[in-house]
């Protein structure tokens, strides 16, 4: 692995379900690294370890509710004993608030999102600035296409993450003198199970091939594709790398080209 891989570094992934946190997992050890697995569901980070170790890297797997201080604490802890030093922290768990307008969503669900999406991200970086210092390491937020647009059903949605992309430049400025380096990545849409789901879905609603479901919506993209996690994992090993040394407070879109910004 060359100099700019993550050979030798030690990276928490918060937030591991069977879309991007599996693929950041795995791309992250094809790159050199260790892998600390957080998630409340404990068979889907043994599976995911699993598949890390195949790729002949260590993963060690702490079941975490990022909302609960000391569940965060305990992941930190856990994080430094596995590995002696966290080169790398990827926020990538989220909650998704009802899709309906603003007008309609209670507070308490606004609240509930802002809870996952950036109060958990503040906590567990607050947590794991002093590991990161010590390595010069960096912090990559996961972020969302949503920040690009206001359509409808998306307002309690946009503004948790809109809240995120302020929460990353802001610790940018404040972590960056102790080298710390905070980016975000922000995806569109992620030909994962989820979203294969929902084409076959709409695809029997229409009485149409799952294809050109597809094909329509890959045709809103210059690269008329939708892009699969490991692509967009792929950017955040690149943040989390020393190829990315100079960058910092930065967001990028990964999302064959469907958004400019
Ligand atoms: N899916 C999309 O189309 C899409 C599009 C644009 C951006 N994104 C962004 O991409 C990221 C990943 O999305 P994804 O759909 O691919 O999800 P994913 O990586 O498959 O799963 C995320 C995982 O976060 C975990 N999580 C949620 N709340 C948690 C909590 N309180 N404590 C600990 N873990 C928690 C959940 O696991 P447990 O239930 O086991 O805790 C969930 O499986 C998100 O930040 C999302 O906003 C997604």
């Amino acid at each position: 692995m060359p100099l700019e891989g993550l050979d030798g570094k030690a990276v928490v992934v918060s937030g591991i379900g069977p879309g991007l946190g599996r693929g950041i997992a795995l791309q992250c050890a094809k790159a050199g690294a260790d892998l600390v697995l957080a998630a409340r569901t404990q068979a889907r980070l043994d599976e995911i370890a699993e598949e890390v170790e195949k790729l002949g890297r260590r993963a060690v797997t702490v079941r975490t509710d990022i909302t609960d201080e000391a569940s965060c604490e305990h992941l930190a802890e856990a994080s430094l004993e596995a590995f002696g030093r966290v080169d790398g922290l990827v926020n990538n768990a989220f909650s998704i608030p009802p899709m309906i307008d603003l007008a309609d969503t209670s507070l308490a669900a606004i609240r509930t999102a802002f809870e996952v999406n950036v109060l958990a991200a503040l906590r567990l970086t607050r947590l794991f600035a002093p590991a990161l210092a010590e390595h010069r390491g960096s912090v990559v937020m996961i972020n969302s296409s949503v920040l690009r647009h206001s359509r409808l059903t998306f307002g309690a949605y946009k503004m948790s993450k809109a809240a995120l992309l302020a929460l990353a430049q802001s610790l940018s400025t404040e972590l960056g003198p102790a080298g710390i380096r905070v980016n975000t990545v922000a995806p569109g849409y992620i030909w994962a199970d989820s979203l294969k789901w929902y084409f076959d879905f709409l695809a029997g609603e229409r009485g149409v091939p799952a294809q050109q479901v597809y094909d329509e919506t890959a045709a809103t993209t210059d690269l008329r594709k939708l892009p699969e996690p490991d692509e967009i994992a792929d950017a955040v090993v690149f943040l989390l790398s020393p190829l990315a040394r100079a960058i910092t407070g930065q967001c990028l879109d990964v999302n064959c080209g469907e958004w400019h910004h």
